[in-house]
């Protein structure tokens, strides 16, 4: 078994380096499958190695966090950060299996807790219809002891995975409508980038990231419903740690850019999201600035 430290910063490619030479040590073979037991981290980065290996081996995603088994156990984008953006070096490699068992979530930290709820919450947007109904009413959702973070129930995980594979099933590498999965995620990895992948977990910048796709949909009912959500569930509202303008420049640097210009996803109402968005400097610097903390 090869263990890795856990944050996002080890989510590189040092690691990528050591888990390469830890599976030649043990005399990994291409028949052999790599299994990813963890959360988003080890799988993101699992994958990888395993898409790399050899050049290329099978591997088994077992997600043992909330934001992996709602979302990043599937759909095959594997990768690792670099100091200049997150994700920027990856393969597409699905995963032979996925074993998810919402069990093992008993154990999460209520910090992680929330920054799954987001990831729920982003796919309850995208989905629509009953799945965004459920969540809005926190329907299914354990009753924990009061001030700890509920966690949704095996259906809404269900739904939740059912509605990723179901838009990665329509545009497995992104040429199109699975952009909509990075619905609030251009500025979240913009405030992962520029805080140094420490501040915050991904979940969380994703909360931020969201609020800032609502107002820059012009959704501002629907951005006061979901940020309630967010705070009810422990996720923050707002960013501190590095400044409007860092947020904004690396927005613009995210890897989907094509021509130079960001294409960004935004949300005509719960169920009608939509990318390929062109926003100005100016609306996106004042989406930006509303949610830096004062
Ligand atoms: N590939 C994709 O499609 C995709 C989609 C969304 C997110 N991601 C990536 O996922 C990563 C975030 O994943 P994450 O939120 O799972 O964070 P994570 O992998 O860092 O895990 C969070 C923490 O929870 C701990 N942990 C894991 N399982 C546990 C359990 N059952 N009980 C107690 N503690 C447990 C881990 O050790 C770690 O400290 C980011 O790098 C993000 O970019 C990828």
């Amino acid at each position: 078994m090869l263990t890795i430290s856990p944050g996002e910063r080890h989510k590189d490619l040092a690691t990528v380096g050591s888990v390469l030479s830890g599976l030649a040590s043990v005399g990994a073979e291409r028949g052999d499958v790599v299994v990813a037991f963890g959360g988003g981290v080890v799988g993101d980065l699992a994958g990888f190695c395993a898409a790399i290996y050899q050049r290329g081996m099978r591997y088994v995603q077992v997600p043992t966090t909330l934001v992996a088994q709602v979302d990043s156990a599937y759909g095959g984008k594997t990768g690792v950060d670099i100091p200049e953006g997150k994700n920027y070096a990856g393969a597409y490699h699905q995963p032979a299996a996925v074993i998810c068992d919402p069990a093992v979530l008993a154990t999460l930290p209520d910090a992680e807790r929330s920054a799954g709820y987001a990831e729920v919450v982003k796919t309850a947007l995208i989905a629509g219809g009953e799945l965004w109904e459920r969540v809005r009413a926190g329907e299914g959702e354990t009753t924990p002891p009061p001030g700890e973070i509920p966690l949704p129930d095996d259906e809404t995980i269900l739904a939740c995975l059912r509605a990723k594979l179901a838009v990665v099933a329509e545009d497995e590498r992104d040429g199109g409508r699975r952009q909509v999965l990075n619905l609030g995620h251009t500025v979240a990895h913009a405030i992962e980038s520029a805080t140094g992948y420490a501040r915050y977990r991904h979940g969380e910048a994703v909360a931020v990231g969201l609020l800032a796709a609502l107002r820059l949909s012009g959704q501002d009912d629907l951005r006061e419903e979901v940020a309630e959500l967010l705070r009810a569930h422990g996720l923050p509202t707002a960013f501190d740690g590095a400044s409007i303008d860092d947020v904004v420049d690396l927005t613009q640097r995210d890897k989907k850019r094509v021509g130079g210009r960001v294409p960004f996803v935004l949300v005509e109402a719960p169920g009608e999201v939509t990318h390929g968005h062109h926003v100005t400097r100016d609306d996106l610097r004042a989406a930006v600035a509303e949610l830096r903390a004062v």
